[in-house]
């Protein structure tokens, strides 16, 4: 069952091909992550999606359901999160939630007790009587996401859900995400975080100028780079230049440097006897006399993904 399927979905604005021809299947009940750079295309995906705005190409169902031609059924389904979302600043928390769920329909009492629910599931009881205006980055975050949720949404939409919060309030989001994906809702989940796609996300779409340049699960994205990665903290800044020479030629793989001006990377181009290697590696960093602080063997983070997949880092591809 996909809650979402596409075909050469196009959105141009002028010359300007901001949806490029997209191909995605999500299927129901899951987190499908969409993570691309600014300027990706993200929020204007999401917004055909949503039937806000037109598809100048190509096909697009939700549930089944054309985002055109069966634009009501769809808005019966689905709720977005925007990235400028749409709570009201002036009004309190509870006076936005009980305004929109009378707009949705719910009597006064229901009403009540429905925002006084998601505002306590949120943490954000004590904030209740706020004007929105004075809430932080991470409780207006929240308002917004509870305000998306006041009917259930077999799909919900979430742009961005996180940028410019800080590492505890995102952890709140993550945590109301996962609660609302138990619930049965699809999340199509938007970011620039590759560490939240990550995180909470079980197949992700890499998009990039307007088209998709990879997609599958998480395990799949990164076996498509390679296998693995060697991260190392030197002890001294001045070994590092030392250690780079040697660890590409003991381990016969690229190796990147960190902004951290301690650390380096080491992307392995085979699995075989990895931990083997890198042993030896550490071995011979040592009889060099170069003083590693802390090591780690894992899988590429998904911003190495980015990079192998695009030939830039993430930053430089706005
Ligand atoms: N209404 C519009 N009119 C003209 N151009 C637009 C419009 N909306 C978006 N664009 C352009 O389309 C491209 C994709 O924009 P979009 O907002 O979808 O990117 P995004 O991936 O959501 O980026 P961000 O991470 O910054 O939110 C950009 O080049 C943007 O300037
Ligand atoms: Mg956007």
């Amino acid at each position: 069952m996909l809650a979402i399927e596409t075909s050469g979905l196009v959105k141009v604005f002028g010359d300007n091909r901001a949806v490029d021809g997209v191909d995605l299947a999500v299927p129901a009940g899951t987190v499908y992550g969409v993570l691309g750079p600014n300027g990706a295309g993200k929020t204007t995906a999401v917004k055909m999606l949503a039937t806000l705005l037109r598809p100048d190409g190509g096909q697009a169902l939700v549930f089944g359901k054309d985002v055109v031609r069966e634009a009501d059924a769809v808005r019966g389904r689905v709720s977005l999160t925007g990235q400028y979302a749409s709570v009201d600043e002036d009004l309190t928390g509870t006076e936005n939630l009980v305004l929109l769920a009378r707009l949705l329909g719910h009597r006064k009492p229901a009403a009540r007790e429905r925002a006084a629910q998601l505002l306590d599931a949120f943490g954000l009881t004590e904030a209740a009587g706020r004007q929105v205006k004075n809430y932080s980055g991470g409780m207006r975050r929240r308002i917004d996401i509870a305000a998306s949720i006041l009917n259930t949404p077999d799909l919900l939409f979430l742009d961005e859900p996180t940028t410019g919060l800080d590492p505890r309030s995102r952890n709140q989001v993550w945590d109301i995400v996962r609660a609302v994906v138990a619930q049965g809702t699809t999340v199509l989940l938007t970011t620039q975080y590759l560490d939240e796609a990550d995180q909470l996300a079980s197949r992700i779409a890499v998009i990039d100028r307007g088209k998709v340049i990879a997609e599958g699960t998480k395990g799949e994205l990164k076996a498509s780079v390679g296998v693995g990665a060697v991260h190392l903290r030197l002890r001294d800044p001045g070994h590092r230049p030392a250690a780079e020479v040697l660890l590409a030629k003991t381990l016969d793989a690229q190796v990147i440097l960190d902004a951290d001006p301690l650390a380096l990377t080491a992307r392995l181009a085979s699995g075989l006897n990895s931990a083997e290697q890198s042993s030896r590696a550490l071995a011979e960093l040592a009889n060099a006399g170069i003083t590693v602080d802390t090591f780690s063997l894992g899988q590429p983070s998904l911003d190495e993904v980015f990079l192998a997949l695009t030939d830039r880092p993430v930053e430089a591809a706005a």
